[in-house]
């Protein structure tokens, strides 16, 4: 494994978040694609420590796929009340049923197909095969672009395209083959945590040491900000 993902997923074992309600695994060893997805959709303007408790009520009600998409919208956008940005309740419910729809009341495991849903951009959808199914494919959210753009000093704002082409590459680049759901998670929880928008915790970052930002200052400067 190269050092980036052994550096981060040695922290992660030692630091990082093990007991979340959706990472809990079945019988074959790995975690419930519906919990992950929910988590994923729920986590994607929210932080995790108010996420909880509404994913647990969340999943009491509906524990599966199919009982979402066989729910009343009202009781979606009540068990959503208080979480902000409805959307993504919407997204939810309108997903489940083409879920029974076209791919048999499951989370179909294609990218193509994942990414075709609403509410699943290329960096939800990656983060649900990874974590769900263990397959390799990176993500990117605003979280993971911080890390990326200091790590690796890119100036430019993270939004423009060819900024944007950069990281994936990166993102891609770093994923590894082995233990890529604890590296997703490892990375998310880095940028949530450690190399936070002010004042990152460099000191006892584990990616400190390859890190352009740190080497050169430039924490307070990367990512750039949007230009005017
Ligand atoms: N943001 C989006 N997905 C997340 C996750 N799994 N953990 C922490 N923050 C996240």
């Amino acid at each position: 494994m190269k050092p980036f993902a052994a550096a981060l997923l040695a922290w992660f074992d030692d630091h990082g978040r093990h007991d979340l309600p959706w990472q809990g695994t079945q019988d074959n060893g790995r975690r419930d694609a519906y919990r992950v997805w929910l988590s994923e959709i729920m986590l994607q303007q929210t932080q995790v420590a108010t996420v909880v408790g509404y994913f647990e009520r969340f999943v009491a009600a509906l524990p599966g796929l199919r009982a979402l998409a066989a729910a009343p919208e009202d009781q979606v956008l009540a068990l959503w009340s208080g979480l902000g940005y409805y959307r993504r309740a919407r997204f939810l419910h309108r997903a489940a049923q083409l879920c029974v729809e076209r791919h048999g009341g499951e989370l179909p495991r294609d990218f193509d197909a994942l990414a075709a849903l609403p509410g699943i951009g290329r960096s939800t959808a990656g983060a649900i095969l990874a974590q769900a199914y263990g397959l390799r494919f990176p993500i990117l959210d605003g979280n993971v672009k911080r890390v990326l753009a200091r790590y690796h000093g890119i100036h430019g704002h993270p939004g423009a395209s060819a900024v944007e082409k950069q990281l994936w590459q990166h993102a891609d680049a770093h994923t590894p083959a082995a233990r890529v759901a604890d590296y997703t998670q490892a990375i998310m929880d880095l940028g949530a945590t450690m190399c936070t928008r002010t004042r990152p915790h460099c000191g006892t970052c584990p990616l400190a040491e390859g890190c352009v930002a740190r080497r050169d200052g430039l924490t307070a400067q990367l990512p750039s900000p949007k230009p005017a």
